[in-house]
């Protein structure tokens, strides 16, 4: 326990002189290097997802469809909580859903995306339309358990390939 009669000593001891840090040095000894060690990036892990090279305004626009993506999800979660079933429903079609391809300008980017990637973006877009029908019906519960389908083809697709 010599260590811990050290921090004692620095902490403590009137013969210390030395400026203090206003933060005590038992915070230093063991949360500093705690920091340190949780912010290491860890560089060693290989990036397992597949690398799908567009080009740069593509990609821009690709991005930009992600967060739009992301903006609706958040809205439909908002409409089922306020039991606007119907609301969320058109949203879902119209903006995720089979209806939606064209303004996302699927067939256009679809020839970049490898086969499975181009895979996981149908099956996303068919949840999209599923859950439409589903909330249609009335079941909010059903509802949310339906649009649950929908983030699970954003998360295979997110777990399996990358822009950048
Ligand atoms: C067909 C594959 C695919 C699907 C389906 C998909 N994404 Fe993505 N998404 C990607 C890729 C690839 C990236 C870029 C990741 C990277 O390179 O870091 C991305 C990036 C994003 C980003 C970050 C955007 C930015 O500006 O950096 C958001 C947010 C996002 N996606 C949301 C979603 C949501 C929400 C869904 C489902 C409704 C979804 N995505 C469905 C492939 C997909």
């Amino acid at each position: 326990m010599a260590l811990k009669r050290a921090i004692l000593r620095l902490e403590w001891s009137p013969a210390n002189n030395l400026p203090r840090c206003p933060v005590s040095y038992r915070f230093h000894l063991t949360t500093v290097p705690l920091i340190l060690l949780l912010a290491t990036p860890a560089a060693a892990e290989p990036d397992p997802r597949i690398l799908v090279e567009l080009p740069a305004p593509m990609q821009a626009h690709m991005l930009q469809n992600m967060r739009g993506h992301l903006e609706v999800l958040d809205r439909l979660l908002l409409l089922l909580a306020e039991g606007r079933l119907d609301a969320a429903a058109d949203l879902a079609e119209s903006e995720l859903g089979m209806s939606s391809l064209e303004k996302h300008g699927a067939s256009h980017m679809a020839p970049f995306y490898p086969q499975g990637m181009q895979q996981a973006g149908t099956r996303m877009h068919r949840s999209a339309s599923r859950f439409s029908r589903i909330a249609q019906e009335g079941d909010v519960l059903a509802a949310y358990k339906s649009l649950r389908e929908i983030t699970a083809a954003c998360t295979a697709c997110h777990a399996g390939y990358r822009v950048r």
